[in-house]
Protein backbone atom coordinates (compact mmCIF):
# COMPACT_ATOMS: atom_id res chain seq x y z
CA UNK A 1 0.00 0.00 0.00
CA UNK A 2 1.63 3.35 -0.88
CA UNK A 3 1.82 5.13 2.30
CA UNK A 4 3.46 8.18 0.78
CA UNK A 5 1.99 9.99 -2.51
CA UNK A 6 4.03 13.35 -3.63
CA UNK A 7 3.06 14.98 -7.03
CA UNK A 8 5.35 17.31 -8.94
CA UNK A 9 4.12 19.87 -10.73
CA UNK A 10 6.69 20.40 -13.04
CA UNK A 11 8.00 21.43 -17.04
CA UNK A 12 10.39 18.71 -16.92
CA UNK A 13 8.44 15.75 -15.79
CA UNK A 14 11.20 13.37 -18.04
CA UNK A 15 14.01 14.61 -15.91
CA UNK A 16 12.23 13.86 -12.51
CA UNK A 17 11.41 10.32 -13.54
CA UNK A 18 14.70 9.69 -14.81
CA UNK A 19 16.22 10.05 -11.64
CA UNK A 20 12.83 9.05 -9.31
CA UNK A 21 12.43 5.61 -10.84
CA UNK A 22 16.01 4.21 -10.17
CA UNK A 23 17.82 2.93 -7.33
CA UNK A 24 16.41 3.16 -3.72
CA UNK A 25 13.38 5.32 -4.55
CA UNK A 26 12.83 3.58 -8.00
CA UNK A 27 12.49 -0.06 -6.01
CA UNK A 28 10.11 1.82 -3.13
CA UNK A 29 7.79 2.84 -6.17
CA UNK A 30 7.96 -0.69 -7.92
CA UNK A 31 6.62 -1.74 -4.41
CA UNK A 32 4.19 0.52 -4.39
CA UNK A 33 5.80 1.75 -0.87
CA UNK A 34 6.01 5.28 -1.95
CA UNK A 35 4.55 7.38 -5.12
CA UNK A 36 5.90 10.45 -6.95
CA UNK A 37 3.92 11.26 -9.67
CA UNK A 38 5.05 14.17 -11.82
CA UNK A 39 2.35 16.52 -13.86
CA UNK A 40 3.11 18.64 -16.56
CA UNK A 41 2.07 22.03 -16.58
CA UNK A 42 1.92 22.57 -20.11
CA UNK A 43 -0.96 20.44 -20.10
CA UNK A 44 -3.04 22.94 -18.63
CA UNK A 45 -2.26 25.53 -21.25
CA UNK A 46 -5.30 27.46 -22.47
CA UNK A 47 -3.77 28.88 -25.48
CA UNK A 48 -2.55 26.83 -28.90
CA UNK A 49 1.35 27.16 -28.49
CA UNK A 50 1.19 26.05 -25.62
CA UNK A 51 3.15 29.05 -23.57
CA UNK A 52 3.60 28.61 -19.99
CA UNK A 53 5.28 32.17 -19.50
CA UNK A 54 5.28 35.31 -20.36
CA UNK A 55 7.28 38.98 -19.72
CA UNK A 56 6.78 40.31 -15.65
CA UNK A 57 5.13 43.36 -15.47
CA UNK A 58 7.31 46.49 -14.91
CA UNK A 59 10.22 44.93 -17.12
CA UNK A 60 13.28 43.07 -16.36
CA UNK A 61 15.19 40.80 -17.87
CA UNK A 62 13.63 36.45 -18.43
CA UNK A 63 10.14 35.24 -18.43
CA UNK A 64 7.71 34.05 -15.71
CA UNK A 65 5.65 31.30 -15.52
CA UNK A 66 2.05 32.18 -16.01
CA UNK A 67 -0.28 32.03 -13.16
CA UNK A 68 -3.47 30.27 -15.19
CA UNK A 69 -1.59 26.79 -16.19
CA UNK A 70 -0.09 26.46 -12.35
CA UNK A 71 -3.34 26.86 -11.13
CA UNK A 72 -5.08 24.51 -12.93
CA UNK A 73 -2.38 21.89 -12.34
CA UNK A 74 -2.48 22.34 -8.99
CA UNK A 75 -6.63 22.74 -9.03
CA UNK A 76 -6.37 19.46 -11.05
CA UNK A 77 -4.73 17.39 -8.83
CA UNK A 78 -6.67 18.55 -5.70
CA UNK A 79 -9.76 17.52 -7.10
CA UNK A 80 -8.55 14.19 -7.64
CA UNK A 81 -7.56 14.02 -4.54
CA UNK A 82 -10.80 15.13 -2.99
CA UNK A 83 -9.12 17.73 -0.64
CA UNK A 84 -6.44 20.32 -0.77
CA UNK A 85 -2.91 19.10 -0.47
CA UNK A 86 -0.74 20.63 1.91
CA UNK A 87 1.83 22.67 -1.44
CA UNK A 88 5.71 23.46 -1.09
CA UNK A 89 6.96 25.96 -3.27
CA UNK A 90 10.79 25.04 -4.34
CA UNK A 91 12.27 28.60 -4.31
CA UNK A 92 15.87 30.20 -3.14
CA UNK A 93 13.65 32.43 -0.72
CA UNK A 94 12.01 30.27 1.01
CA UNK A 95 12.95 28.67 4.60
CA UNK A 96 16.29 26.47 4.18
CA UNK A 97 15.66 22.80 4.02
CA UNK A 98 16.43 20.17 7.01
CA UNK A 99 16.50 16.48 7.94
CA UNK A 100 13.87 18.06 10.56
CA UNK A 101 11.31 19.07 7.42
CA UNK A 102 12.06 15.72 5.80
CA UNK A 103 10.70 14.61 9.60
CA UNK A 104 7.91 17.08 9.68
CA UNK A 105 6.61 16.29 6.08
CA UNK A 106 6.67 12.52 6.19
CA UNK A 107 4.94 12.64 9.99
CA UNK A 108 2.20 15.06 9.10
CA UNK A 109 1.26 14.23 5.16
CA UNK A 110 0.17 11.19 3.53
CA UNK A 111 0.48 13.03 0.37
CA UNK A 112 1.27 16.19 -0.64
CA UNK A 113 2.36 18.76 -3.62
CA UNK A 114 5.79 20.48 -5.06
CA UNK A 115 6.04 22.89 -7.18
CA UNK A 116 8.62 23.65 -9.37
CA UNK A 117 9.99 26.98 -10.98
CA UNK A 118 11.78 27.65 -14.09
CA UNK A 119 12.76 30.75 -15.56
CA UNK A 120 12.64 33.82 -13.47
CA UNK A 121 9.73 31.72 -11.09
CA UNK A 122 6.22 32.22 -10.61
CA UNK A 123 3.76 34.51 -10.71
CA UNK A 124 3.56 35.62 -7.02
CA UNK A 125 -0.64 35.28 -7.12
CA UNK A 126 -0.17 31.63 -7.08
CA UNK A 127 2.00 31.71 -4.27
CA UNK A 128 -0.04 33.59 -2.56
CA UNK A 129 -3.73 31.54 -3.40
CA UNK A 130 -1.91 27.97 -3.42
CA UNK A 131 1.30 27.74 -1.09
CA UNK A 132 1.62 26.60 2.41
CA UNK A 133 5.82 26.68 2.64
CA UNK A 134 8.51 27.75 0.15
CA UNK A 135 11.27 25.59 0.85
CA UNK A 136 14.81 26.26 -0.54
CA UNK A 137 17.75 23.63 -0.83
CA UNK A 138 20.51 26.39 -0.27
CA UNK A 139 21.95 29.90 -0.75
CA UNK A 140 22.66 29.31 -4.17
CA UNK A 141 19.83 29.63 -7.53
CA UNK A 142 19.70 27.01 -10.08
CA UNK A 143 17.73 26.60 -13.06
CA UNK A 144 14.55 25.37 -12.07
CA UNK A 145 12.99 23.80 -9.09
CA UNK A 146 13.21 20.03 -10.25
CA UNK A 147 16.70 19.30 -8.66
CA UNK A 148 15.44 20.73 -5.17
CA UNK A 149 12.39 18.82 -5.57
CA UNK A 150 14.09 15.90 -5.98
CA UNK A 151 16.00 16.54 -3.12
CA UNK A 152 12.92 16.96 -0.98
CA UNK A 153 11.01 14.51 -2.26
CA UNK A 154 13.77 11.57 -1.61
CA UNK A 155 14.87 12.84 1.62
CA UNK A 156 11.01 12.48 2.80
CA UNK A 157 10.90 8.92 0.64
CA UNK A 158 13.67 7.48 2.65
CA UNK A 159 12.07 7.76 6.16
CA UNK A 160 8.89 5.68 4.93
CA UNK A 161 9.23 2.54 6.45
CA UNK A 162 10.08 -0.52 3.80
CA UNK A 163 11.76 1.93 1.71
CA UNK A 164 15.24 1.29 3.57
CA UNK A 165 16.33 -1.74 4.84
CA UNK A 166 15.63 -0.72 8.69
CA UNK A 167 14.84 2.69 10.47
CA UNK A 168 18.55 2.81 11.47
CA UNK A 169 19.71 3.27 8.33
CA UNK A 170 18.56 6.85 8.55
CA UNK A 171 18.19 7.60 12.57
CA UNK A 172 22.04 6.69 12.76
CA UNK A 173 23.12 8.99 9.77
CA UNK A 174 24.07 12.68 9.64
CA UNK A 175 21.69 15.44 10.48
CA UNK A 176 18.92 12.97 12.36
CA UNK A 177 20.20 12.72 15.69
CA UNK A 178 21.54 16.82 15.48
CA UNK A 179 24.87 15.20 15.21
CA UNK A 180 27.30 14.71 11.84
CA UNK A 181 28.10 10.89 11.27
CA UNK A 182 31.43 9.23 12.34
CA UNK A 183 33.62 7.94 9.85
CA UNK A 184 33.28 4.26 8.21
CA UNK A 185 35.10 1.93 6.03
CA UNK A 186 34.55 -1.29 4.30
CA UNK A 187 37.21 -3.79 2.56
CA UNK A 188 40.05 -4.21 2.54
CA UNK A 189 41.38 -3.54 6.11
CA UNK A 190 44.50 -1.88 4.51
CA UNK A 191 44.86 0.49 1.56
CA UNK A 192 47.56 2.43 0.10
CA UNK A 193 49.32 2.78 3.67
CA UNK A 194 45.92 4.15 5.56
CA UNK A 195 44.08 1.19 7.89
CA UNK A 196 40.97 0.51 9.37
CA UNK A 197 40.91 1.79 13.14
CA UNK A 198 41.33 -1.31 15.26
CA UNK A 199 38.62 -0.82 17.18
CA UNK A 200 36.13 -1.58 14.28
CA UNK A 201 37.97 -4.82 13.57
CA UNK A 202 38.05 -5.77 17.69
CA UNK A 203 34.79 -7.26 17.63
CA UNK A 204 33.13 -5.44 20.99
CA UNK A 205 30.25 -3.69 20.32
CA UNK A 206 30.58 -1.32 23.56
CA UNK A 207 34.05 -0.22 22.42
CA UNK A 208 32.66 0.46 19.31
CA UNK A 209 29.49 2.53 20.20
CA UNK A 210 32.10 5.05 22.05
CA UNK A 211 34.39 5.16 19.26
CA UNK A 212 31.48 6.34 16.75
CA UNK A 213 29.69 8.61 19.37
CA UNK A 214 33.21 9.91 20.22
CA UNK A 215 33.96 10.59 16.19
CA UNK A 216 30.63 11.69 15.54
CA UNK A 217 31.10 14.48 17.97
CA UNK A 218 34.53 15.30 16.84
CA UNK A 219 33.38 15.67 12.84
CA UNK A 220 30.37 17.84 14.51
CA UNK A 221 32.69 20.12 16.88
CA UNK A 222 35.10 20.62 13.83
CA UNK A 223 33.01 20.88 11.17
CA UNK A 224 29.53 22.24 12.21
CA UNK A 225 30.11 23.92 15.51
CA UNK A 226 26.70 25.70 14.96
CA UNK A 227 25.35 22.01 15.04
CA UNK A 228 26.58 20.73 18.42
CA UNK A 229 25.15 24.45 20.41
CA UNK A 230 21.78 22.68 19.42
CA UNK A 231 22.32 19.13 19.53
CA UNK A 232 20.50 17.00 22.78
CA UNK A 233 23.84 15.69 24.50
CA UNK A 234 24.12 13.48 27.33
CA UNK A 235 26.64 13.22 30.32
CA UNK A 236 28.75 10.60 28.23
CA UNK A 237 28.92 13.03 25.11
CA UNK A 238 29.96 15.80 27.39
CA UNK A 239 32.73 13.96 28.81
CA UNK A 240 33.70 12.88 25.32
CA UNK A 241 33.56 16.55 24.75
CA UNK A 242 35.76 17.16 27.32
CA UNK A 243 38.54 14.19 26.33
CA UNK A 244 38.55 15.47 22.83
CA UNK A 245 39.09 18.88 23.36
CA UNK A 246 42.25 17.78 25.46
CA UNK A 247 43.56 15.84 22.23
CA UNK A 248 43.04 18.51 19.81
C1 LIG B 1 16.25 30.81 -11.67
S1 LIG B 1 15.19 30.37 -10.33
C2 LIG B 1 14.31 31.87 -10.03
C3 LIG B 1 14.92 32.71 -8.97
C4 LIG B 1 14.12 33.96 -8.66
N1 LIG B 1 14.11 34.88 -9.76
C5 LIG B 1 14.70 34.66 -7.43
O1 LIG B 1 15.58 35.49 -7.59
O2 LIG B 1 14.30 34.32 -6.30
C6 LIG B 1 13.99 29.34 -11.09
C7 LIG B 1 13.34 28.33 -10.17
O3 LIG B 1 14.32 27.44 -9.68
C8 LIG B 1 13.95 26.99 -8.40
N2 LIG B 1 15.09 27.23 -7.49
C9 LIG B 1 16.22 27.90 -7.78
N3 LIG B 1 17.08 27.92 -6.76
C10 LIG B 1 16.49 27.22 -5.76
C11 LIG B 1 16.87 26.90 -4.43
N4 LIG B 1 18.03 27.29 -3.91
N5 LIG B 1 16.02 26.17 -3.68
C12 LIG B 1 14.83 25.78 -4.19
N6 LIG B 1 14.41 26.06 -5.44
C13 LIG B 1 15.21 26.78 -6.22
C14 LIG B 1 12.67 27.72 -8.01
O4 LIG B 1 11.57 26.86 -8.20
C15 LIG B 1 12.64 28.88 -8.95
O5 LIG B 1 11.35 29.30 -9.26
Amino acid sequence: MVTMHIYILTLFPEEINAVMRSSIIGRAQENDIVKIECRQIRDYTLNRQKQVDDHPYGGGMGMLMQVQPLYDCWDAVCREEGRRLHTVYMSPQGKPFTQADAVRLKRDYDSFIIVCGHYEGVDERFIEQCVDEEISVGDFVVTGGELPAMAVADAVCRLVPGVLSDAECFTDESHYSGLLEYPQYSRPVSWMGRDVPEVLLSGHHGNIARWRRKQALMRTLLRRPDMLEKAALDENDLKLLEEIKKEL
